[in-house]
């Protein structure tokens, strides 16, 4: 029996773990299709390799945080562009329009809630609602 099982109903607690950054990117290839890999608080941690050019979106009500980890990261705002290089973070604030652009593959790992669509307020073929969990 284990004694620190919890009462019915009531989530168990998390356990600690460690993550394999590079572990995890090797287990996926698609483009712009976000895989969730731990919570942080509300916060999805979610990893994503980039290619190309994304659409241009905001999100009403999440700001999105885009840590590089290897690659080099544009960030197109409407009035300027961001250079995001590995080892560098992004904060994008909620209802800033946004388009990343990676000229090559770009690993990224985000933190934005669970819900965050990767698309914002645009709904296409490139919209991912349910990211897998890996
Ligand atoms: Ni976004």
């Amino acid at each position: 029996m284990n004694l620190n099982s919890p009462i019915a109903g009531v989530a168990e607690p998390m356990q600690p773990f460690v993550v394999n950054i590079s572990d995890k990117f090797s287990r996926f290839n698609q483009h712009w299709s976000p895989k969730i890999v731990g919570e942080v608080n509300d916060c999805a941690v979610k990893l994503v390799k980039l290619k190309g050019e994304f659409v241009w979106h905001s999100h009403e009500r999440e700001d999105e945080m885009f840590l590089v980890i290897k690659g080099s990261l544009r960030m197109l705002l409407r009035d300027r562009e961001l250079v995001v290089n590995e080892g560098e973070f992004v904060i994008i604030p909620r209802g800033v329009e946004h388009c990343p652009v990676a000229d090559e593959e770009v690993h990224v790992m985000l933190f934005e809630p669970a819900g965050t669509l990767n698309t914002g307020s645009v709904t296409n073929e490139r919209t991912v609602s349910e990211p897998e969990r890996i």
